[in-house]
């Protein structure tokens, strides 16, 4: 497993304050969709300065047409970022043009899929997609797999599931684990790191019990430990 940790603390000053604050570590870094608007492509540059090692994750859920999303890949791919996101519900088209046009790139970022997003419940998400989230997610992920995609965005406790209709290299990248059971925030389902690596999770995301720890770099010393022993 390999620890990527959430940079969602509200300035740019303070996120790179907890990125240099961890700089001994080489973890990954998930830059989400508010940092990226504000901050942009500096923000990146400066993560990068401050470990030339974080790999970064960037967070924003790519979903429009095939030709304006295999656009905006290629300059996420030119940003020098190691990882990114799209919805699998832009489809099977917009997959494979996304995947063509990285072809290109002699290293180009793993892209993932977001399946469900977790804020759904069975009604509302019903009434978009017309079946249950798990049924749909695991469809999605099949979609994902065939259309050449690198993995997918999903809870700890869907992982298993799908590398079991996919493959086991197939990537699941997982937020709601809480290490050591630490509060669970607004997350509805919470995994530990045993039960993560037990689901066979990928990357496991950690935010808040990172962030708001009184040491975060001692915390994530710890979680490496953990990962490296388990
Ligand atoms: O603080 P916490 O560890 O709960 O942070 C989890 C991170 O993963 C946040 O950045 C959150 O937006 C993100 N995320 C999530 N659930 C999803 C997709 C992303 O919690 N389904």
């Amino acid at each position: 497993m390999e620890l990527c940790v959430a940079l969602d603390l509200p300035s740019a000053e303070e996120n790179l304050a907890l990125a240099g604050s961890l700089k001994g570590h080489d973890v990954w870094m998930k830059v989400g969709f508010r940092t990226y608007i504000r901050d942009g492509k500096a923000f990146i540059e400066a993560l990068k300065a401050i470990n030339p090692n974080y790999k970064i994750f960037l967070d924003l859920k790519l979903y429009d047409i095939p030709n304006t999303m295999a656009d905006a890949a290629e300059e996420i791919a030119k940003l020098g970022v190691d990882m990114f996101n799209i919805h699998a519900s832009a489809g099977a088209v917009a997959m494979q043009t996304v995947m063509q046009r990285l072809s290109g790139y002699e290293k180009r970022p793993l892209v993932l899929a977001v399946t469900a997003l977790t804020s759904f419940d069975e009604e509302n998400f019903q009434l978009i997609y017309g079946k249950s989230i798990d049924e749909k997610a695991e469809q999605f992920a099949k979609m994902s797999y065939e259309n050449g995609l690198d993995g997918v965005v999903c809870s700890a406790f869907e992982s298993r599931a799908i590398k079991e209709a996919t493959s086991d290299e197939f990537l699941t990248l997982c937020p709601g684990i809480r290490p050591f059971g630490e509060d669970a925030g607004d997350q509805q389902r919470v995994a530990t790191l045993e039960v993560a690596k037990n689901e066979k999770v990928d990357f496991p995301v950690v935010g808040r019990p990172i962030y708001k720890d009184t040491d975060p770099s001692e915390k994530v010393e710890k979680i490496l430990e953990v990962i490296a022993s388990l």
